[in-house]
């Protein structure tokens, strides 16, 4: 198999085949405009239309936007853990794979991330594995939608109900997909989205809570916006008012109740997310196609790679095309090197508790957690975006087959 140095790739002048694919529609730019327009930049009508939006696609009661997935999951659990009056060093429940974020939250607001291993199939948390880890301190669980597909929803919330355990779905990475008929982002409390570059409905930065309980609302709000008094999170909650009304209001502005965050998005995010839900049949389409045809072209080298598989309960809509090596010849970093030699940008999948701030807040992990070690060892992902052309996706799947064949 020839390697090429690093730095050198063997298919010099093919632009990068991404993790992600940034596509700026004309309803984007006319959108942006708008706003750049109205000389609104801060939370405003785009704003409100993107989280009505985004709520009602989840079926949910409420959505709220801010700066990032990372922010939605740090002001969900301090909402909850200020609603449940938790104490500093009660755990939370988090997978053993996963973004790092989401156990990062966890740390930050003063709790004990609890890791449950992960199922070898769909590499998201294992129900069977969740109430060994539950103690007398567990407050909630963070399932984690892993890369569009939807987490074994059923169990999970069954043992939550029993156990009286918070949910928040990290979902991050999965949008519009349901569970049983029911979309991933209505089964928790809180749930929590990214529209990061290379997300489903990307914004370049930005985040959201979905939730249909009007008292974490009110809380998310005021996390995210210093800790203010509700009565005034938005430039325009004095609007119509006058009055001793409005000086509640003037009061309330720099009334700070608890401690928060600036975790404040703009309009312009907003109305790229807009335009982004607006096309979204169309790039759902194209995602379909893109994991169809991707998997056609790696079916043969199925007992090389576990292909993404799907669960029967569920539909998905994958953000990437994640691959776990199964044939023990396979040195995964050669693979990698192979694919990244020939501008196929990859990422290790999710892997957490080997990193090494993980491991020393809280020594070696890996030995308690055999499957998500034996991922942390084999399993990556690979892009598969509306961006991909047919001959892009059809390019990736022969620079495996030639890895594959010359073993
Ligand atoms: C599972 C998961 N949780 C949280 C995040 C954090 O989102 P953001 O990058 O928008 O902060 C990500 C981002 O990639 C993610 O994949």
């Amino acid at each position: 198999m020839p390697n090429a140095p690093r730095g050198l790739p063997l298919s010099a002048g093919r632009p990068q085949i991404g993790i992600g694919g940034c596509q700026i529609s004309d309803r984007a730019r006319e959108l942006v405009l708008q706003v750049l327009d109205s000389n609104r930049l801060s939370a405003g009508p785009m704003m409100d239309r993107f989280e009505r939006m985004i709520a009602a696609a989840h079926d949910r009661r409420y959505g709220l936007m801010c700066n990032s997935g990372t922010s939605a999951l740090q002001i969900a659990l301090q909402a909850l853990k200020e609603i449940g009056g938790w104490a500093d060093g009660d755990e939370v429940l988090v997978p053993a794979i996963t973004f790092v974020a989401t156990a990062n939250v966890v740390l930050y607001n003063g709790l004990r991330p609890v890791f449950v291993d992960v199922d070898p199939d769909f590499y998201e948390i294992d129900p069977a594995q969740i109430e060994r880890h539950v103690t007398p301190r567990t407050r909630a669980i963070i399932p984690v939608h892993v890369g569009g597909l939807p987490c074994d929803m059923g169990p999970i919330m069954e043992i939550a109900r029993r156990r009286r355990l918070r949910v928040i779905e990290d979902s991050a990475e999965a949008m519009f997909v349901r569970y049983k008929g029911k979309p991933v982002g209505s089964f928790g409390d809180v749930a929590c989205f990214s529209t990061y570059i290379a997300h489903l409905i990307s914004t370049g930065v930005g985040g959201l809570c979905v939730t249909d309980d009007p008292e974490i609302e009110v809380l998310l709000k005021s996390i995210m916006n210093h800790g203010r008094d509700s009565l005034y999170t938005r430039i325009d909650d004095d609007e119509g008012k006058s009055g001793d009304s409005l000086l509640e209001v003037a009061r309330s502005r720099f009334s700070f109740v608890r401690l928060g965050h600036s975790f404040r998005a703009t309009e312009m995010e907003a109305a790229l997310g807009i335009a982004e839900l607006e096309r979204r049949e169309e790039t759902t389409r194209r995602r379909q196609e893109v994991v169809a045809r991707m998997t056609r072209g790696l079916e043969s080298w199925k007992s090389f790679i576990q292909l993404p598989r799907s669960r029967p309960e569920a539909e998905d809509l994958r953000m990437f095309f994640p691959l776990r090596i199964l044939d023990s010849r396979i040195v995964r970093d050669d693979l990698i090197r192979h694919l990244e030699d020939r501008s196929i940008e990859t990422r290790y999948l999710l892997p957490l508790i080997n990193q090494p701030v993980y491991r020393s807040l809280f020594g070696d992990l890996e030995p308690r957690y055999p499957v998500a070690a034996m991922l942390n060892r084999t399993a990556f992902y690979v892009g598969s975006h509306p961006a991909m052309s047919d001959e892009d996706v059809d390019y990736v799947a022969d620079c495996f087959a030639d890895f594959f064949r010359a073993l």
